[in-house]
């Protein structure tokens, strides 16, 4: 079965009989590793308590759209965010009717129009209304549309009539939850990572650095991981709770300075098949590092600057002397004109392709748990939305590794 380890899976319960059976799909999905949030309708609170659902969740619940305090909290856009993707079980006949035509009009339906991440229905109802040319219109809709429909079983009605629509075993509906989550695309592929800042020592006790967190490239390193690439991640100085969410068998090289990154990087690139920078190398370090504390005996001082070695560049630069080179993915970190200058760096670079970023703003690149990306690569583009860095991660891995067998 594929892994459901740390994904996002949002659990809408609609109102139906089989939203009983929705507290043990919680129990079972946080079971299988999963992070579970609850969006429930008002209907489903007729059949099951919120606090139940809290309680097998381990989330608060949540059940309105216009709800002053989770807006500003988990409002529906940052819960489409959040989600990695999203199953409605049970899903009634009204709620399939009202995502097949569009209506956003309680939670989980605003929630649903607002997001990228897979769905999935597990309907549950009477075997008539399933039957029914309306409702299997609306399952064409949602079908055409990549919604997919997990069930309905056959089998018993709580009506007690037999036939087809009876929800899909929560056993079961973990296993296809964990079939939306692609795996295998890297597989057998070596992939190198770069993460975290670079410190440029001035003196004994002191340095240059930056406010790279390095969450952006270690989720990447886990994303590849999950998609069965062997994964190298070159990591700078960042905090044990950064490095304790990484998979145990990612192999870790520590550095701090961008001298030590460029060497990590460089004796190992000939074994990997993909690079990806993400790390915020410094561009610049002092001259000369005072070998004790610089004492405070001058109004002021000046610090000369030389440039640190390009890694990115020199890894990209690997191709036009003839060697083998890997699929080369650079960062661009930008506070302006993020097109151009992306597009610039992944020219002069002759990168494969390039992720931009804005940086400087609240909410996104540097040290948040959020971020944004454009990218680049020759005569194409795409952009992925804000979501968050484990989720990105995911998308760009998966875009990687088609445009790896585009250009093989
Ligand atoms: O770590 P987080 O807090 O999660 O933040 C993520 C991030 C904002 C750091 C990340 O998304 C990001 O943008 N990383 C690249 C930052 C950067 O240094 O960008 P740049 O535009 O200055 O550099 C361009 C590329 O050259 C990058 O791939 C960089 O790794 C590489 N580079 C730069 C200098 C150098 N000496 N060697 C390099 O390899």
């Amino acid at each position: 079965m594929n892994s459901l380890v740390n994904k996002h899976i949002l659990l809408g319960v609609t109102g139906g009989i089989a939203a009983y059976k929705s507290a043990d799909l919680a129990r079972r999905l946080r079971d299988a590793g999963a992070q579970v949030r609850v969006v429930m309708t008002r209907g489903a609170t007729e059949f099951i308590t919120p606090l139940t659902m809290q309680a097998v969740s381990g989330n608060p619940v949540h059940l309105h759209l216009l709800d002053p305090q989770a807006e500003a909290g988990m409002g529906h856009i940052a819960l489409a965010r959040w989600a990695d993707a999203v199953l409605v079980a049970p899903a009634s006949a009204n709620f399939m009717a009202k995502l097949a035509h569009g209506l956003a009009d309680d939670l989980l339906s605003t929630v649903c129009l607002a997001c990228d991440a897979p769905i999935a229905l597990a309907p549950a109802m009477n075997r008539q209304m399933w039957a029914h040319p309306a409702t299997q219109a609306n399952r064409h809709t949602l079908e055409a549309r990549g919604v997919r429909l997990f069930g309905p079983g056959e089998g018993e009605q709580a009506c007690g009539e037999v036939g087809l629509g009876r929800m899909t075993e929560p056993q079961h509906l973990v296993e296809m939850t964990a079939g939306l989550f692609e795996i295998g695309s890297l597989s057998g592929k070596q992939v190198m990572v770069t993460a975290g800042p670079t410190r440029e020592a001035l003196d004994a006790v002191r340095y240059i650095s930056n406010r790279s967190s390095g969450k952006m490239g270690y989720a990447i390193a886990a994303a590849a991981v999950e998609a069965g690439a062997t994964v190298t991640l070159v990591s700078g100085p960042v905090t044990a709770s950064i490095v304790a969410g990484i998979p145990a068998h990612v192999s870790r090289i520590d550095v701090e300075s961008a001298a030590q990154m460029y060497e990590a990087v460089m004796s190992r690139v000939s074994q990997c098949d993909i690079f990806i920078g993400a790390a915020a190398v410094a561009d610049y370090r002092p001259q000369r590092v005072a070998a004790s504390k610089i004492k405070k005996t001058h109004a002021d001082i000046n610090l000369a600057l030389e440039r640190t070695p390009d890694i990115l560049a020199s890894v990209a630069a690997l191709r036009s002397t003839g060697q083998d080179a890997p699929f080369t993915v650079g960062f661009a970190a930008e506070t302006d004109d993020l097109e151009a200058h992306a597009q610039a760096k992944r020219a002069a670079k002759a990168l494969d392709m390039i992720a931009a970023n804005w940086v400087g703003q609240p909410g996104t690149g540097f040290d948040s748990d959020e971020n944004a990306l454009t990218l680049f690569w020759e005569g194409g583009g795409m952009q992925l939305p804000q979501s968050s860095k484990e989720k990105l991660a995911r998308q760009l891995i998966a875009i990687i590794a088609e445009r790896v067998h585009v250009r093989n």
